[in-house]
């Protein structure tokens, strides 16, 4: 059972509303896949009936969030029509005409595991983001590492004090010198973050698996939700105007660090 609690709320209420839908759809998949009862057929019109659902959910869900966006001006306008298509690729790739009683199965199965990790990788990593993101690169003042983002336990402070030193380099380096010069020194300070923010995110999981932590699971794909943005950055596609793609870049990982510790870290209990 996949629950809407309040770590998936945006404050948007038409996103919400819409965001809960999806998990009605996604609870109505696991209940058709768990129960025995149900007949091939069964499963075969409940495995249509999703993708026509999922269908419509992405056209009016997607088109009411990026018009929200584009109202606010928000800075990740972009990277999220780009996440957007992607499952919208997904959802049509689905071949209504072809499918069968075995491939209607398989497709519940495929769309659950991927419908699961949209709700962690994009709902809880990105839509909560929505109209919230604060212009860090100008305001480096909120890259100081400060004592309202400690968590109590010495080892993850510490980590996150580094993240925070990592980024506010990253920041300086992109506002001095000019494109030509520091275009290699980004890449290198973005490499360093990538690999420390792996380190970071072995490091807290295994500390919260010592104390038998239950948030274990959702950060866990918190993690990995953001590990897979840093991946996705690569700076050669990226010809002209580097100086600001980094500063947005710098805003949205900054928020979503800050946004991460205060929600979701502070939670991890010191010790037990
Ligand atoms: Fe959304
Ligand atoms: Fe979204
Ligand atoms: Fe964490």
């Amino acid at each position: 059972m996949y629950k809407f609690t309040n770590d998936c709320l945006t404050g948007i209420e038409l996103i919400d509303n819409e965001h809960r839908m999806l998990f009605e759809i996604i609870n109505k998949v696991a209940d058709i896949l768990s129960d025995e009862s149900k007949s091939a057929e069964e499963v075969l019109k409940a495995a249509k009936n999703l993708i026509i659902d999922l269908k419509d959910y992405a056209e009016i869900h997607f088109l009411h969030e990026e018009e929200y966006m584009k109202k606010i001006h928000d800075p990740e306008l972009l990277r999220q029509k780009s996440e957007h298509a992607k499952f919208t690729e997904k959802v049509n790739s689905v071949d209504l005409k072809t499918m069968d009683v075995s491939r209607g199965i398989r497709t519940l199965q495929d769309m659950m595991e991927y419908l699961s990790l949209w709700l962690y990788r994009h709902i809880l990593s990105s839509d909560t983001l929505i109209g919230k993101i604060e212009i860090v690169h100008d305001n480096p003042v909120m890259l100081v590492f400060s004592e309202k983002y400690c968590t109590g336990v010495d080892i993850i402070d510490m980590e996150h004090r580094r993240l925070f030193e990592i980024l506010a380099d990253l920041n300086e380096l992109n506002h001095e010198g000019n494109t030509y010069d520091r275009r290699e020194a980004v890449a290198e300070v973005i490499e360093e973050l990538k690999d420390y923010t792996v380190k970071h995110f072995h490091d807290e999981e295994n500390y919260m698996e010592s104390i038998q932590y239950d948030g274990l699971t959702l950060q866990r794909n918190l993690h990995q939700a953001f590990v897979d943005k840093i991946e996705s950055i690569n700076l050669d596609d990226i010809n002209e105007n580097q100086q600001v793609y980094i500063d947005v870049l710098i805003d949205f990982l900054a928020n979503w660090l800050i946004n991460h510790i205060m929600k979701t870290d502070q939670k991890i209990p010191a010790d037990i």
